[in-house]
């Protein structure tokens, strides 16, 4: 009946969880564009101080952890795109967000009629093998890209068509990425840096928030059938961490536009730097589960499709970065 009800009102409209965020502000600017009518449900912080790409959002104050309260509110949307995610916190903490809300996410979808899932899980996440990762932040995305894939497949046809995005690290003007490295560099005489030689391929926000956008139409599209697709998104170039901490400092001007000198820390002294960071006040900048992300290579495998596939040309680093940095 909440189906039926459901599906006569549903047409263009998105809930997208996490919408409020980094990646999630990007996604909705580019719906609106797109004439969707947009919902974004929030831990109730924003109604006072909306940013600009949300202006055009209907914002729902909603404890999306509450499954009674989330399938109500999830009535009446064709599509649903989920970015939540925590970077920091415990084995229960990193289940609850990652694994536990996305089962409830799924219940809610085929309870409502949802046709379209877009989960922004990351690289290195494994559903076929969630616990071979190395961090409990990629375990817990894999086992959510699992749970998501046989929600999907519990009914032939599909319940609902599935995309599942892998961004490798993902750089834009708000990132807490680049501008961090960059800030770094303002105040300290040079970087002592955990994970030095782990490798990235980042991947622009706006490209992301295409790959999340076009996903919603590849039904009976070119793009073929309704199976669920699994895509790699990652940017053109492939660099060191130290690579990207050096980039963000030249391109902020540090030091003259040298940057400052990066110090590559050997294991013992990044595992108690990430220690020490995971007891200061506030987000870490890094956490020991980072350390274990990073002991697997942040790019694509390339055995599964990329950006190109949704006919997406990745935009590359510098040109971009250069561009927000200089101002910071
Ligand atoms: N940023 C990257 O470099 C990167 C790289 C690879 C993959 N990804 C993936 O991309 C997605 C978006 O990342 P992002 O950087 O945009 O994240 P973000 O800026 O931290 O935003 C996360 C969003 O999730 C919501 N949220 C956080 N903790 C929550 C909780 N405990 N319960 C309910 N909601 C919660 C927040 O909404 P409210 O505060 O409004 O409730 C926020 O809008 C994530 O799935 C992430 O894993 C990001």
């Amino acid at each position: 009946m909440l189906a039926a009800n459901s599906q006569r009102s549903q047409q263009k409209r998105v809930f997208v969880l996490g919408g409020t965020g980094f990646v999630g502000r990007s996604v909705c600017a580019m719906l609106l564009r797109q004439g969707w009518q947009v919902t974004v449900p929030t831990r109730a912080r924003l109604q006072s101080e909306r940013p600009p790409e949300l202006s055009g959002v209907t914002l729902l104050d909603l404890d999306v952890h509450e499954e009674e309260a989330l399938t109500q509110a999830l009535a009446g949307h064709l599509a649903v795109i989920n970015l939540v995610a925590i970077l920091h916190g415990t084995q229960a903490l990193f289940s609850q967000v990652h694994v536990q809300l996305v089962e409830k996410l799924a219940r809610a979808c085929l309870a409502v009629g949802v046709r379209q899932v877009v989960q922004v899980s990351a690289i290195g996440a494994s559903a076929s093998q969630p616990l071979s990762a190395p961090s409990m932040y990629l375990r817990s995305k894999g086992q959510g890209e699992a749970v998501l894939l046989h929600a999907a497949d519990s009914s032939n046809p599909p319940a609902f068509e599935l995309t599942i995005l892998r961004p490798s690290v993902i750089f834009g003007a708000q990132d807490k990425f680049l501008n961090v490295f960059a800030s770094l560099q303002k105040t300290l005489p040079a970087v002592p840096l955990a994970g030095a030689a782990a490798r990235f391929q980042p991947v622009w926000v706006e490209d992301v928030a295409n790959a999340a956008c076009h996903s919603l139409t590849r039904c009976g599209s070119a793009l073929g059938s309704s199976a669920p697709l699994i895509l790699e998104a990652c940017g053109p170039d492939i660099f060191t961490l130290r690579e990207l901490v050096q980039i963000a400092g030249r391109l902020s001007g540090a030091r003259g536009g040298r940057g400052r000198p990066v110090f590559g820390l050997p294991n013992w002294l990044a595992w108690l730097q990430a220690s020490l960071m995971e007891l200061l006040p506030g987000e870490p900048v890094m956490s020991r589960d980072n350390l274990d992300s990073m002991r697997c290579d942040n790019v694509a495998q390339g055995v599964l499709p990329g950006l190109a596939f949704l006919s997406i040309r990745a935009a590359a680093l510098q040109p971009i970065a250069a561009s927000y940095l200089g101002r910071s």
